[in-house]
């Protein structure tokens, strides 16, 4: 796995993670191969369906756009947002709905696309709640999933990239808000 130190690209506008540097993580081609392997998946697997998409904002973002855009199949999208984090690296324990979605997903089929699985508490929350909805099959695709962390009680179909436990931004992860534009995931480096 590459490191690359980021001059000029250090967290920006100072605050509590002003100063550190990051490591590369997952560069942008390892990005892309992958997403376009999943897209192929889930092309297969959803052919004649016609899935809902449901992108969890804001992280998910980048990720989803270049996924559907690697799809093959109809398909229809709509977002959610939550958040399970306040403004420190680790999660808060609770989850807020701040935006439902707008369709009816009684009788559909559900894709569920999130940017990281940490703890799970995000993607539990979201499972319960779409399935009171009574869709056809629900079914989740994240692109980065903490597998030593995460705490689930049902499988992710489709996980891009398993990685270690690290406060990571990129390709639509963030840090205060910050960051979600770079096109690699890197990990925020650890102080000594
Ligand atoms: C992040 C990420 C996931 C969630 C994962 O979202 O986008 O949705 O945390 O963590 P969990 O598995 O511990 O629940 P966040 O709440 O930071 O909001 P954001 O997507 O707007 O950055």
């Amino acid at each position: 796995m590459a490191t690359a130190q980021l001059d000029g690209i250090k967290v920006l506008g100072g605050g509590p993670f002003g100063g550190r540097d990051l490591e590369l993580m997952i560069t942008r081609d390892a990005i892309q191969d992958r997403v376009r392997e999943m897209a192929a998946e889930i092309s297969g697997r959803y052919a004649a369906r016609g899935p809902i998409i449901i992108g969890i904002l804001n992280g998910s973002f980048i990720f989803m756009a270049d996924l559907v855009r690697a799809l093959q199949i109809p398909f229809e999208v709509d977002f959610i947002k939550l958040s399970s984090y306040g403004s420190e690296t680790s999660s808060s324990g609770t989850v807020r709905l701040l935006k439902d979605i707008s369709a009816d997903i009684t009788g559909r089929d559900v894709i569920v696309v999130e940017d990281i699985i940490d703890t799970g508490l995000t993607i539990n929350f979201l499972r319960r709640r779409l399935e009171e909805a009574g869709p056809t099959s629900v079914s989740f695709v994240t692109l980065l999933l903490k597998d030593d962390v995460a705490k689930l009680d049902f499988t992710i179909d489709h996980v891009g990239f398993k990685i270690p436990n690290r406060y990571v931004v990129g390709y639509g992860l963030d840090i205060d808000q910050q960051m979600r534009g770079l096109d690699a995931i890197y990990a925020l480096k650890e102080q000594e």
